[in-house]
């Protein structure tokens, strides 16, 4: 049986951590969320966002856009956030629509502020090794490994997705950590005979209980970074089973939420294995303010 990676547990830690060193540093940092349109998975991210700043007594500053927003009003908004001193991290919750030009929001927000790591000097950064913002996601699953004592060098990684969020930071991090590692996407031939090799496996597919016992070498760490929304009921029972809990929340309260690894299927080959929720999601926000603490940090030394 997997010993289970507790997330909320050591988010809770980081974030106890980080609140005093608020209180030491003598910092009030600042978050500014962008949130476009009305998709309702986002607008839950972005309360959460928001709710963990004011835990921490950060200054958060939410801005709710309608679906059609021109670029220029967008941009405005991003250039004003970058000039302003109680900002310290500007997040746009991804995604955005269709009309607007994701790379080029991004790369409007300044390297400095850049709290996800998502603009293309910190990405750079990150590929050759420089010290920059790394994406939430990705650091909370290294922060993990390392509670856990993963040792990662010369171990073969698996990251099977090939996401800019999480597949392609992650894999850079195990690298640099000297994993030998594999990225696996949908047209990876011989998916399970991959994975099978992994002594670390990363499942940040985005299809709900994807990754099941095929997948996994017998005393593997398996980290599921999925969050499905489940929400009808022939597929719940197809995936969890007539009268499994997961089904019956289908039927009482419209969804449920899943991970991309077949939890039930893995727990008795994985050796360490993260749960949905509370594995990896609370470390994405916790890194976040960790992230937003370290910029307004830089910040203040300058
Ligand atoms: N959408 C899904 N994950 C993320 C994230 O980590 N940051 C942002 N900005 N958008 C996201």
């Amino acid at each position: 049986m997997a010993v289970l990676m507790d997330g909320k547990a050591l988010a809770a830690k980081i974030t106890d951590k980080i609140r005093a060193d608020v209180v030491s540093f003598g910092l009030r940092p600042g978050l500014a969320v962008i949130l476009v349109g009305e998709d309702p998975a986002s607008a839950v991210y972005v309360r959460m966002k928001e709710k963990a700043c004011g835990k921490l007594g950060f200054f958060s500053s939410g801005f709710r856009l309608s679906a059609d927003v021109s670029e220029d009003e967008l941009s405005a908004l991003i250039l004003r956030l970058n000039d302003d001193p109680d900002i310290h991290g500007i997040l746009l919750q991804l995604p955005i629509p269709g009309h607007l030009d994701e790379k080029k929001m991004l790369s409007l927000i300044s390297p400095d502020k850049d709290v996800d790591g998502f603009h293309p000097v910190n990405v750079g950064r990150l590929m050759v090794g420089d010290e920059c913002f790394v994406p939430c996601t990705p650091r909370g699953i290294l922060a993990l490994l390392d509670e856990y004592g993963v040792d990662l060098k010369g171990k073969r990684a698996v990251v099977v997705g090939r996401s800019n969020i999480v597949g392609k930071p992650v894999a850079m991090l195990l690298l640099q950590r000297h994993a030998t590692v594999t990225i696996c996407h949908s047209r990876t031939r011989n998916l399970p005979d991959v994975c099978r090799e992994a002594d670390v496996l990363i499942a940040a597919v985005g299809r709900p209980y994807f990754v099941d016992e095929g997948f996994v070498k017998p005393g593997a760490t398996v980290v599921d970074v999925g969050v499905n929304r489940v929400d009808d009921e022939e597929t719940a029972i197809r995936l969890f089973g007539k009268e499994s809990p997961k089904t019956m929340k289908v039927r009482e309260k419209g969804y449920t939420l899943c991970g991309d690894v077949n939890f039930d299927a893995v727990e008795n080959m994985a050796e360490l294995l993260t749960p949905v929720p509370g594995g990896v999601g609370p470390l994405t926000i916790a890194m976040l303010m960790q992230n937003t603490f370290d910029s307004a940090k830089a910040f203040a030394e300058k």
